[in-house]
């Protein structure tokens, strides 16, 4: 029998063959890790590997962050101006003295250069910085939150920070012009405050018999659940404001986009200190692997050993309490009080399960503008950049995270003139470009007609 087929000519096979380098082609031109390389060839420093280059690109630049659908206002421009108020404002505090601001002092990169906390009374975690706070998805050092604005219901009330009152700082609000128009115009109307057999001065459930406590009890679910409204609201406005708080434009981001578009100059002007510090950072010192993409961390836990502040065993349990504590969050992405309860953010509580090696893991903090908020680690423990490098450098007075414990970290045995390279590299994290209006009180209005004293 005969093929039905007969084996093709030779122009068929050219043909065929043309075609299949042509596809190749195509293929190998769109594989994105070749092409980011091959363009900047010409401008890289020399030493620099492609694999160095787009390690570079992977850190820069930094995108907005994420919208936040739990909170519908996130991006509005009042609820910032709102939130940027309530955030330097002591007249929230129990004793009239203390604001966000206190601790989350902006000269000092809103951390507040002290190892400790210090508020209505002593904290026992350092103060984080809000820089690119927007960025995480976990907040506080032990993740206890799950979103801006639930974090920012904690020091409002937390008797080391501000010792607030949700009760009182909705009467405040309602009591002070400016505040109830700027609240009513983005909230809708305030609940009816006046009726003080409904809204005593002071209620807010807490672990105590305080008078506070018992009044909270007393009231009806429904104005709980209306005075939890207003809490809430001053939470998404202050998270507004938080959300400004990013930067992304340092000496590094502009070295990075040098490479990008070939531009030596720009590439060139990056001290080669830094460059050094990078090459180190993104190679044998590993930094990468937590303080990982353009901002500079995973927004995972880890426990990197360091001893408590004062020395002695760990007794923090970071993200181990930290976990139960979001699950049961009445104010978490899955609660009455986020407006995307079924969402992406309220999911990811599903995933989240404490383990023993949870146990003293703290987020890895991001290292963008990181020379400006000395002291360091989560109970300030470290003054200065240079011996954060050392203790990665020799691990020493680490403490073990015992075998259930993850083991990351290995002494890198650093000379001194890489440990100057590396804290040249931190230092070039460094932004400049923030619209300064954010950076300090806003100005008062003389239409605000606030006459109201502080509680
Ligand atoms: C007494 C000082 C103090 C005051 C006042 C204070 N904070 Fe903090 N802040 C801290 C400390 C300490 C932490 C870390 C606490 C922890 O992890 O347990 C923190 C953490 C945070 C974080 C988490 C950042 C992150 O990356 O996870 C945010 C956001 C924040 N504070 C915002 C605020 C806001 C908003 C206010 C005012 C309503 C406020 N803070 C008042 C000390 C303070
Ligand atoms: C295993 C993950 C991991 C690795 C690897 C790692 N870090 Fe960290 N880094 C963390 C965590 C977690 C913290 C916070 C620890 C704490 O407070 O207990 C931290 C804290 C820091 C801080 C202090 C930031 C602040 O705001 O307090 C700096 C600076 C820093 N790391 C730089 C580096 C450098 C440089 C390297 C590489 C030599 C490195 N890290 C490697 C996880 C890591």
């Amino acid at each position: 029998m005969k093929h039905r087929y007969r084996i093709p000519p030779t122009t068929t096979w050219v043909v065929l063959v043309a075609i299949a380098v042509f596809l190749l082609s195509i293929a190998t031109r769109e594989a994105p890790a070749r092409d980011e390389s091959r363009d900047h060839d010409s401008v890289a420093p020399a030493e620099w590997s492609d694999r160095m280059v787009r390690r570079a690109l992977s850190h820069s630049p930094l995108p907005p962050p994420a919208t936040d659908p739990t909170n519908r206002i996130a991006d509005d421009m009042q609820a910032a101006e709102l939130g940027h108020r309530l955030f330097f404002d002591t007249s929230l505090s129990a004793n009239g003295a203390v604001s966000c601001a206190t601790c989350h002092v902006p000269e000092l990169g809103f951390s507040d250069g002290k190892p400790l906390g210090r508020g209505v009374a002593d904290s026992v975690r350092h103060s984080m910085t809000l820089w690119n706070a927007a960025y995480q998805r976990w907040f506080f050092w032990d993740g206890r939150a799950d979103s801006l604005w639930s974090q920012a219901l904690g020091p409002l009330e937390s008797p080391l920070e501000l010792g607030g009152d949700r009760t009182a700082i909705a009467h405040r609000i309602a009591s002070t012009p400016s505040y109830r128009m700027a609240y009513e115009s983005l909230f809708g109307e305030l609940p009816d405050l006046d009726a003080a057999d409904r809204f005593p001065p002071e209620a807010r459930p807490d672990a105590t018999d305080s008078e506070a406590s018992t009044a909270w009890s007393a009231m009806s679910e429904a104005d709980r659940r209306a005075i939890d409204g207003v809490f809430v609201n001053i939470g998404k406005s202050v998270a507004a404001y938080e959300r400004r708080l990013v930067s992304r434009e340092s000496a590094f981001d502009r070295f990075v986009a040098g490479l990008r578009g070939g531009d030596r100059e720009a590439v060139d002007a990056y001290p080669a200190a830094a460059r050094r510090g990078f090459e180190i950072f993104a190679g044998r010192g590993n930094c990468r692997l937590c303080h990982f993409g353009p901002n500079f961390s995973d927004g995972e836990f880890h426990n990197t050993g360091i001893a408590p502040l004062g020395g002695g065993v760990p007794r923090d349990s970071g993200r181990y309490d930290g976990i139960p504590f979001v699950l049961g969050d009445p104010f978490n992405a899955a609660g009455l009080h986020s407006d995307d309860p079924a969402g992406d953010v309220a999911g990811k509580l599903g995933f989240v399960r404490r383990s023993t090696e949870s146990w003293g893991q703290f987020r890895t903090p991001s290292l963008r503008n990181v020379a400006i908020t000395a002291p360091y680690m989560h109970q300030g423990q470290i003054p200065t950049l240079r011996e954060v490098v050392r203790f990665y450098s020799t691990l020493e007075g680490a403490v073990s995270a015992g075998h259930h414990g993850e083991k990351l970290l290995e002494p890198l045995n650093l000379t001194e003139a890489e440990i100057d390279d590396l804290v040249a590299f931190l230092e070039s994290l460094t932004d400049t470009a923030i619209d300064p209006k954010w950076l300090s009180p806003p100005a008062a209005k003389a239409s605000d007609g606030d006459s109201a004293p502080p509680r």
